[in-house]
């Protein structure tokens, strides 16, 4: 017998690969300088109690409200996952449409099936090298002259860093009396600098959920939600946070964020010092050429209003691929990254970091763009249609029987789970959509080019039984 997950923590530990993926405080104790088995508490005499705050844990989240410019702030200590299912509990009601970016995380997939709502997917624009860019301002636009919306839901910034024009959307959704909740799960930092993207708060979002575990010095499963301009019943967002929130919360994690927001926005050369080590990174990564850095350039393309400089997304135009890339990285140079795509990676950078272990990344990928050769990369284009209603909504068919079949099979019957081609990682058939020929084949094309596609796996899909 052995302590199995321990033992690997402790290999891991032994063999310090430097960590440019989350959590954000990358282990520097810097950042952390506490122990958490003396931090590990309950709601006892004068620790307050994060269903009911009264005591340190309100004060916590005033402050936090603050900080981020909203009416008000909840901490959630089950992750953006437990923010965003209880943003879509608190502002919808079943049989309410809701506008949905088809490339949201699974916990918006989840709450819309648990709030029991009819989602009108809109699908967000693929950039020339296939990223997930914004979502077309026509799109929305026409979604809101064709239907009754209640909310909209986007993901900005993206896994790789790219926003949506939030300001312009926030526009179109107040006009039509409807709410925008913004997925900020991997911007929890621009309320800390003007180099980084506008924060969705600011740029008049009325629901936003931030990771703060991902770019912040804060432990796993730390996230804010925030709400802002009076449009939604802050009540039914208390009482949801409270559902998605275990009754017995994490002490350290909750002193955690408050920790973070203390220290970051006291001491305003963590980030100064940051952002220098950022740019100078991104200077000399700008010569490579093969391995090649996603930099501004990319702004006012597919709808991208901005690029988070904290992440370093690099396209793979050689014949590795990305996952070849992430593995080199790993065996020769020690480095553990956040994502490794078919053709692009990912590499988290925070302010938790230590300009030794940048540089360490900028060499490697220098070294390695040298050696591999230029190598033209085929796209297979993704079509999805800019807006679809599914056959079935995600709650009946949660509650559907399904049954797995060959790709042949499911042609014209319902999909029982998203099927996601990965990257770009958006449903190229949203569950309780109709299966087409065309899609399967799609499938078929991608996964010839050693893509891997979510719920397509072993030449079979599920679907719900007839
Ligand atoms: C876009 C997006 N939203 C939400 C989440 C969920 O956040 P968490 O891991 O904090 O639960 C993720 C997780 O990767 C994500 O990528």
């Amino acid at each position: 017998m052995s302590a199995y997950i321990f033992d690997k923590l402790r290999e891991l530990e032994e063999k310090n690969a430097y960590p440019l993926h989350t959590p954000g405080h990358k282990r520097n104790i810097r950042f952390m300088p506490y122990d958490f088995r003396l931090y590990d508490y309950t709601e006892t005499e004068g620790t307050d109690n994060l269903h009911i705050p009264e005591g340190i844990i309100a004060d916590a989240q005033k402050a936090l409200a603050e900080l981020i410019g909203a009416d008000s702030s909840y901490i959630s200590v089950n992750g953006g996952t437990g923010g965003m299912m209880a943003s879509v509990l608190a502002c919808c009601e079943p049989g309410d449409n809701v506008l949905v970016a088809s490339n949201c995380h699974k916990s918006v997939y989840n709450g819309l099936i648990m709030a029991g709502v009819n989602p009108i997917y809109i699908s967000p624009q693929i950039t020339e090298e296939g990223l997930c860019g914004g979502i077309s301002i026509r799109d929305i636009f026409r979604a809101f002259e064709s239907y009754d919306i209640k909310a909209m839901i986007i993901t900005s910034p993206t896994y790789e860093g790219f926003t949506c024009d939030v300001r312009t959307i926030a526009d179109i959704v107040h006009k039509h009396n409807s709410i925008l909740i913004v997925d900020e799960c991997h911007g929890a930092h621009f309320i800390f600098s003007d180099v980084f993207p506008a924060s969705a708060i600011s740029q008049g979002a009325d629901v936003v959920v931030n990771s703060w575990h991902k770019t912040l010095p804060c432990l796993n499963q730390s996230a804010v939600l925030s709400i802002k301009g009076g449009r939604i019943d802050e009540s039914r967002i208390k009482e949801a946070m409270s559902m998605i929130n275990t009754t017995s919360p994490s002490y350290p994690i909750m002193a955690s964020v408050d920790h973070a927001r203390e220290l970051l926005s006291k001491d305003k050369n963590l980030f100064s010092s940051y952002i220098q080590i950022l740019k100078e990174a991104r200077h000399e990564l700008a010569h490579c050429k093969t391995l090649k850095l996603v930099n501004d350039s990319i702004k006012g393309q597919c709808h991208i209003a901005d690029v988070d400089i904290s992440k370093f997304t690099i396209m793979v135009r050689t014949e590795l691929t990305g996952v070849e890339l992430g593995k080199l990285l790993l065996d020769k140079y020690n480095i553990r990254i956040e994502l490794a795509g078919l053709h692009h990676i990912v590499a988290l950078t925070t302010v938790a970091d230590d300009s030794k272990g940048i540089k360490k990344f900028v060499k490697a990928i220098t070294e390695l763009d040298k050696k591999y050769e230029r190598k033209f990369i085929e796209r297979i284009p993704l079509s999805a249609a800019p807006v679809s209603i599914p056959k079935m909504t995600p709650r009946d068919v949660w509650f559907s029987k399904r049954e797995t079949v060959g790709y042949e099979d499911a042609i014209g019957r319902i999909a029982a789970s998203s099927v996601i081609p990965y990257p770009p990682g958006i449903p190229l058939i949203p569950m309780g959509q109709i299966i087409t020929k065309e899609s399967i084949e799609t499938i078929r094309q991608l996964k010839a080019a050693g893509i891997s596609v979510i719920g397509a796996e072993n030449g079979s899909i599920t679907i719900v039984q007839e």
